[in-house]
């Protein structure tokens, strides 16, 4: 370890979320003295750059990770369950972007400010849940502590910069009037909607629907949680929506809520529907913050709150979420700085 900071090793550095990472950390306290970023064969050689130079990519098979405090990754599951097991037995603190490892009741899946606590100093695996499920987590704990949630039936409106840099070119191609020949989506998606991320289980549901079920009643400690979820590859570059219905054992109000809610570090509340003030995609694109708006109750439903939430899937939904951690591990002096 050197005295000024950790190294790192940022495996998938050349990906959406990795370079994201890479502006997310300079933003950051976190004290990076070194970086090893990681690619797949394709980009040896490129470089990136953080704090003012330039890094070359390596392949995990050829670097010298071992010199390595902590990893963070976004390669997919693939990699993380191959390289995770061999750098966390080096003594690497590894956080993982995928979902490898967020079913997994021995590891803690994260998002610092609601759970952060559960991160033990000998924790060597820690998961960053799913993009729609960090923002809709932020938002339900707060609501859960003041009011106690009983069920929660959400639509997601996902961008196409969750499918990675394949999804975010598909759309930038579709919409020029071609053809994308690597599009990671199962229809064109400009100017379309697709009810499907990922594949279908025998339940009916979609594997992304699952995810926000399993997570978000982890994230909670809420195991018998009823979650409802409908997801939806929207023609959006970036972050995702979500139309949330909430039901809670007591009674709330919708002013109750928004004072909450905008009292919580990372939660902006945007919400006069009538001067049309309400989070959009566009306005929370590049932000750290959850953005919530509509905030509103059917009358004559005292326990029961629907709210719009919106939040950049990259910054939050992904890379911020998993820098903080990170930060968190500084912070805890559970990384030997
Ligand atoms: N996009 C999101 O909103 C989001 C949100 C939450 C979680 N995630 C998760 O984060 C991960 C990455 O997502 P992304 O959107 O950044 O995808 P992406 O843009 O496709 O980037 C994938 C990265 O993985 C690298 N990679 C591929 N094969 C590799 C190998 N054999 N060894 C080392 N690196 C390899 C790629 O390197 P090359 O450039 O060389 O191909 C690239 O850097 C996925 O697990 C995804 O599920 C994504």
């Amino acid at each position: 370890m050197n005295k000024s900071g950790i190294t790192l090793l940022l495996i998938g550095a050349t990906g959406l979320v990795g370079r994201t990472m890479l502006i997310v950390l300079e933003e950051t306290d976190v004290p990076v003295a070194g970086l090893i970023p990681i690619a797949s064969a394709d980009s040896r050689g490129k470089t990136v750059d953080y704090a003012g130079r330039s890094w070359t990519v390596d392949s995990l098979e050829d670097s010298t990770w071992k010199d390595a405090q902590a990893a963070l990754l976004s390669a997919g599951s693939g990699i993380a369950r191959r390289w995770v097991p061999i750098l966390a037995e080096a003594g690497i603190t590894c956080i993982d972007n995928s979902s490898a490892f967020r079913g997994n009741e021995n590891i803690p899946l994260v998002v610092p400010e609601v759970n952060g606590s559960i991160i033990k100093h000998d924790d060597r695996i820690i998961a960053n849940p799913n993009c729609s499920t960090i923002q809709l987590a932020v938002v339900l704990a707060p609501l859960h502590e003041a009011f106690g949630l009983e069920e929660v039936i959400v639509s997601t409106y996902q961008s196409a910069s969750g499918a990675g840099q394949k999804g975010r070119n598909a759309l930038s191609e579709e919409a020029a009037g071609n053809q994308s020949e690597q599009s990671p989506f199962p229809h064109q998606l400009y100017d379309n909607l697709i009810p499907a991320i990922g594949s279908c289980g025998d339940n009916g549901f979609f594997q992304e629907e699952m995810k926000l079920v399993h997570e978000t009643r982890r994230i909670l400690n809420l195991p018998d949680l009823k979650v409802f979820p409908a997801v939806v590859r929207v023609p959006v570059p970036y972050c995702h929506g979500e139309a949330v219905h909430l039901k809670f054992k007591s009674e709330i109000e919708p002013d109750l809520a928004r004072e909450l809610l905008a009292s919580q570090k990372g939660i902006i509340v945007l919400d006069d529907p009538d001067d049309n003030f309400y989070p959009t995609p566009i306005e929370c694109a590049g932000k750290d913050e959850v953005f919530v708006g509509r905030i509103r109750q059917m009358p004559g439903e005292k326990q029961s709150l629907d709210i719009w939430i919106v939040a950049d899937n990259l910054r939050k939904g992904a890379a911020l979420n998993a820098v903080q951690i990170l930060q968190r591990l500084v912070d805890e002096e559970y990384l030997e700085l």
